[in-house]
């Protein structure tokens, strides 16, 4: 089960992952093709928590915790928190921005399958809808940190909330319709 939740303040918390750990299994690579043709070796459930979830949380970070506030690591260079890396502060925010609008075009390649084994809807008008938002904020995010700017944190984490939720609410949460 996943929630954007939302504390207090418009204060996004995160996407939490509260129930169906191990429950996907990656996706068999497709077969053949050329070295030039985008290949899918992860299904839904993979790209989510492998790409989407660690971006989505940089930005939901920062809403509490200025993003100049962090302290480097001690090797910065191997973090795995962006914030404490080498690219850290608002460079971090940015990245998870481009990783956002670039993760949507993983959504939208033909013949991904969910974790129950059905085919992503890819070619739904609301899907492509959906993918847009992650798109649209996560290049928002992209201009905030390019302007460093502090006081739009708030609002721009809540369209990157939206943009996870309103595909969730559709694909993944509802058991009967529409769940992928
Ligand atoms: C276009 C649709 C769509 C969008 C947009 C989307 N998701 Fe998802 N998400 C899904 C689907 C479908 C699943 C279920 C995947 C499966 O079961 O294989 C899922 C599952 C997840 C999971 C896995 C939870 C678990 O059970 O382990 C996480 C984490 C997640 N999404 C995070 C995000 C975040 C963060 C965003 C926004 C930045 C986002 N998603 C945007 C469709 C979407």
């Amino acid at each position: 089960m996943v929630r954007c939740g939302v504390v207090g303040r418009l204060i996004v918390i995160g996407v939490l992952v509260l129930a169906s750990r191990g429950s996907g299994f990656a996706q068999a690579p497709a077969p053949g093709g050329a070295a030039g043709q985008p290949r899918i070796y992860a299904n839904m459930l993979y790209v989510m928590r492998g790409i989407l979830y660690p971006a989505s949380n940089v930005i939901f970070t920062v809403q509490s915790d200025d993003p100049t506030s962090f302290k480097p690591a001690a090797r910065p260079s191997t973090s795995s928190d962006p914030l404490t890396s080498v690219y850290g502060g608002w460079d971090a925010v940015g990245n998870a921005g481009f990783a956002l609008a670039e993760a949507a075009n993983l959504l939208i390649v033909p013949g991904r399958t969910c974790s129950n084994g059905r085919v992503a809807p890819v070619q739904n008008a609301d899907w492509q809808m959906f993918v847009q938002e992650v798109r649209d904020a996560g290049m928002q995010v992209v201009k905030l940190a390019e302007k460093k700017d502090s006081d739009a944190i708030l609002d721009t984490a809540q369209l990157v909330a939206d943009s996870c939720l309103h595909c969730h609410n559709k694909y993944r949460n509802n058991a009967r319709a529409g769940r992928c």
